[in-house]
């Protein structure tokens, strides 16, 4: 089943959630700048479209429970764009904060960031960091964007704020386990990515959550990021509620109830039950 009308949201948001929801779902937004150029316009305004995209992307996965949407809006790398489309996409994620303030307030959202944020002109900081405060408290929705960020920049930082720990001699090199190395990573906070999305027809991470993504279950589209909606996100989940997670194990291990994964029926429905209000 596939609409959009009021009465088919509501219907299809019911037939989702009554399953196993990812806990976390994470998304590469690509393809502003084909959707610009393919109307002829700059590709600002393509980012701008995305923009809009986040809003109503934000607002359904909310609207179904998710616990958590991480979302790649600047990468370390996106720093080489030109500069008129940095300058662009900072004045945009300032509106976007400025602008979804009362509404994150409102709905329960926490926001929060990964990456190297000191990058972010000092304007956008001090917004970023004024959202981040306001919502800490919110129990809803945990929304991480990650800004300035880069999976193997991240997982470098943390090896070496692990090798610091060891020449201080607060740890030896044989404490350190895959759990001590997540807990120095600040995407691996809240939980690994149930669910990677990545739209605009590409296939690759693009550097995205790199250590969290070893079991994520991962989604093409090839609809580009403006023009991706409630539909898309509703048919991404509809695809992973068909999967078998196996973390290593066999299928019939698997089926036997032996899974070490996320997630079960009733808790994904109490959960979509207290987000939603
Ligand atoms: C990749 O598309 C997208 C980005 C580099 C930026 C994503 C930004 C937004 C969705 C809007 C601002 C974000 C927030 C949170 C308000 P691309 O430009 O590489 O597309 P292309 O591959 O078609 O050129």
């Amino acid at each position: 089943m596939r609409a959009s009308a009021p009465g088919c949201y509501a219907l299809r948001v019911a037939f989702i959630e009554a399953r196993r929801l990812p806990d976390h779902v994470a998304i590469v937004m690509d393809g502003n700048g084909r959707w610009a150029e393919q109307r002829g316009i700059a590709r600002s305004e393509g980012h701008r479209a995305g923009s809009r995209a986040v809003r109503t992307i934000v607002r359904a996965a909310r609207r179904l429970g998710i616990s958590a949407l991480t979302l790649y809006a600047f990468s370390e790398q996106n720093w080489g764009r030109p500069g008129d489309e940095v300058t662009a996409l900072m004045s945009l994620l300032e509106e976007y904060l400025r602008s979804e303030r009362e509404e994150l307030l409102d709905t329960k959202i926490r926001l929060r960031s990964i990456g190297d944020t000191r990058r972010l002109p000092k304007r956008v900081g001090a917004i970023l960091r004024s959202v981040e405060q306001a919502t800490e408290a919110n129990a809803g929705l945990v929304l991480t964007l990650a800004l300035s960020y880069g999976g193997r920049e991240e997982i470098v930082q943390a090896a070496r704020s692990l090798a610091a720990s060891v020449a201080r001699g607060d740890l030896t090199p044989d404490q350190i386990t895959a759990e001590v190395f997540a807990r120095a990573m600040p995407s691996v906070d809240y939980a690994d990515p149930d669910l990677m999305i990545r739209c605009g027809g590409e296939y690759r991470l693009s550097n995205f959550l790199l250590w969290g993504a070893a079991y994520a279950e991962l989604h093409f589209s090839p609809v580009l990021w403006p023009d991706y909606g409630a539909d898309e996100l509703f048919d991404a989940i509809a695809v992973y509620q068909q999967r078998q997670r196996r973390f290593g194990l066999t299928g019939s291990q698997v089926a036997r109830g032996q899974n070490p994964g996320s997630g079960t029926d009733t808790e994904s429905r109490e959960r979509a039950a207290r987000t939603r209000s």
